[in-house]
């Protein structure tokens, strides 16, 4: 369904995806970012304006749905920060391995369809001492809040276009040969539960980069 992928989507994104306590996590979280950037997902470029201008050189925005294009580059528009749109999806990164100093991904591995490729791509591109931002929904520890997760998955993933409520995001990142340095939990949202556990943070590429010839 093209219409409300490219144009009913995008503005749900725009509508329900920065609440409060959302904002404040990605104030906190964004300005870690530093040297030449790519955001994964960066959807209607909720975060553009928490980047650190001093810090951030470059910032490669990958969205692969244009009618999310559309609103960041409104958002592009409004800062001085060297922004460039790539139009491919997150499981076909088309940057050069180990040119990339930060990877931020926020609310995107919990929705993109090939994740473990995704986080394999996250990992070439990252150069050995670089990092991934996260900020994640998904799995809850508590069973009741699981079963209810189960219940309500399909819903949310015809509604947020692939949203998964139950991926296990650190998991995924661990089996992705990343290793976590820092990292919270919480419900961001008293009610309801099931579409609230998140994890922030920051992920470092573990294994020991093998040279591709
Ligand atoms: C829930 S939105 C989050 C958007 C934004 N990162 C934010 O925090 O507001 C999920 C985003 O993932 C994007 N997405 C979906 N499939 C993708 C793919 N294969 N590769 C990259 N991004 C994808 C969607 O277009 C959307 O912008």
């Amino acid at each position: 369904m093209p219409f409300f992928r490219d144009r009913v989507y995008p503005n749900l994104v725009a509508l329900l995806g920065n609440p409060r306590p959302i904002r404040e996590v990605r104030q906190r979280i964004v300005p870690w970012a530093r040297g030449t950037v790519l955001e994964i997902g960066a959807g209607t470029g909720a975060n553009f304006v928490h980047y650190d201008h001093a810090k951030v050189t470059k910032l490669y925005a990958l969205e692969p749905n244009p009618g999310m294009v559309r609103l960041a580059d409104r958002k592009r528009r409004k800062t001085s920060l060297d922004i460039e749109f790539l139009d491919l999806p997150g499981e076909r990164i088309p940057l050069a391995d180990a040119t990339i100093d930060t990877v931020v991904s926020t609310f995107t591995l919990c929705t993109i369809p090939g994740v473990v490729d995704a986080i394999r791509g996250i990992a070439r591109v990252l150069k050995p001492d670089g990092k991934l931002i996260f900020f994640e929904v998904g799995l809850a520890p508590d069973p009741q809040v699981q079963r209810w997760q189960a219940r309500l998955e399909g819903i949310y993933h015809w509604l947020f276009q692939g949203l998964h409520l139950t991926r296990d995001i650190p998991s995924l990142l661990k089996q992705g040969g990343f290793g976590i340095e820092q990292m919270e939990a919480a419900y961001i949202a008293e009610f309801p539960k099931s579409p609230s556990y998140c994890w922030w943070g920051i992920a470092h590429p573990a294994t020991t980069r093998q040279p591709t010839y």
